[in-house]
């Protein structure tokens, strides 16, 4: 049977948060266990790049991002997880495809053109002032990382949606060109996974500083919880649930049956001094062991890195045979024959 292939990169620039565990993590190890698809993880260090030019924390998140997916409950046997610079056929990939993208495309990225659009408000001389190579072709190295495996189906932020068409896009060409050698992706946007709001109100995201770590010991955890905004409502008044941060973080790691439960004490009017122990105790509780076993894994960063190898090894199996395939393709191949 061929089974239908699902990849998606984690780029290792920060902590995970709580809103990348239900948004994304819990989301691609359900994946995981399906026996009818295929799965790729992959830690996007090179991409991380593009964003962090500090070599510690891309090294030390690189490290937590394996062990949060790791104490999360991801399965190396079920699925093939590895880290992006460990495979050297993504890289080489990135040139050739390089080579078969136009360079209007690119221009077109949003990412891109925001960064102009920030010299341009900033009256710079030089709208490319500040932007390098890397964040102008970020969308190139993104496409060979799913091509290179052949996805069929990628799950992704919204704001990534634009990088798949334009995998799609080169991918196209690539094979119109040269033959069909490549599968074209989609984004897939779970619109039903949780999106949870941070401290602030706003979305929760490591870009607005807003998030609560997914692993942070019980005593920061209550602290920050303690900082997310509430309204003016008594303790006493009926209180809507579906417009609060408190109960969206709750509902995100709670049972259907709890969820009813807590609805109820919404339109009891528990005050927000209660809700925020409340929510604290219970995520102190559901984060408990996977805690313990991210930080157990913290203090064995061998033990990930050799993880991190045999996934390395088991996506080589693929990759290397396939970009020979490429290379032969394009006319990179031995003189003589
Ligand atoms: N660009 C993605 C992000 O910022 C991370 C990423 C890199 C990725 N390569 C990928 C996601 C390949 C999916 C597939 O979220």
């Amino acid at each position: 049977m061929h089974k239908e292939t699902i990849l998606t990169g984690i780029t290792t620039t920060g902590t995970p948060h709580l809103g990348n565990y239900v948004g994304a993590i819990l989301p691609a190890i359900a994946a995981s266990r399906r026996d009818d698809v295929k799965t790729y993880y992959f830690l996007a260090d090179f991409h991380s790049l593009v964003k962090c030019q500090d070599a510690e924390r891309v090294q030390r998140s690189t490290l937590e991002v394996a062990a949060t997916w790791l104490a999360a409950g991801l399965d190396t046997g079920q699925s093939i997880f590895y880290r992006q610079s460990d495979i050297p056929e993504i890289t080489e990939l990135t040139w050739i495809l390089t080579c078969m993208t136009a360079k209007g495309l690119m221009n077109r990225a949003h990412a891109y053109k925001s960064a102009v659009d920030e010299n341009l408000n900033a009256q710079e001389t030089d709208p490319d002032k500040g932007i390098t190579m890397g964040l102008f072709c970020y969308p190139i190295l993104m496409a060979a990382d799913i091509l290179m495996f052949n996805a069929n189906k990628v799950p992704v932020g919204k704001d990534q949606v634009q990088h798949l068409e334009m995998t799609r896009d080169i991918a196209a060409r690539f094979n119109y060109h040269y033959d069909e050698h490549f599968a074209l992706p989609e984004a897939v946007v779970d619109e039903s996974a949780a999106v949870l709001l941070g401290l602030d109100g706003r979305k929760m995201s490591k870009s607005y500083n807003n998030t609560i770590p997914l692993f942070t010991p019980p005593d920061p955890l209550r602290k920050l919880i303690l900082k997310i905004k509430t309204n003016s409502q008594l303790p006493g008044e009926p209180k809507n649930p579906n417009a609060c941060i408190l109960f969206a973080i709750y509902q995100a790691f709670a049972s259907e049956h709890e969820v009813i439960a807590m609805r109820k004490r919404y339109a009891e009017g528990i005050g927000w001094g209660e809700m925020k122990q409340t929510l604290f105790e219970f995520l102190d509780d559901r984060l408990a062991t996977p805690r313990e076993r991210y930080e157990a894994l913290l203090r064995a960063p061998d033990h990930i890195e050799q993880v991190l190898r045999e996934g390395a090894a088991k996506a080589r199996e693929y990759s290397a045979p396939f970009l020979q395939r490429i290379r032969q393709a394009v006319g990179i191949r031995p003189v003589g024959g």
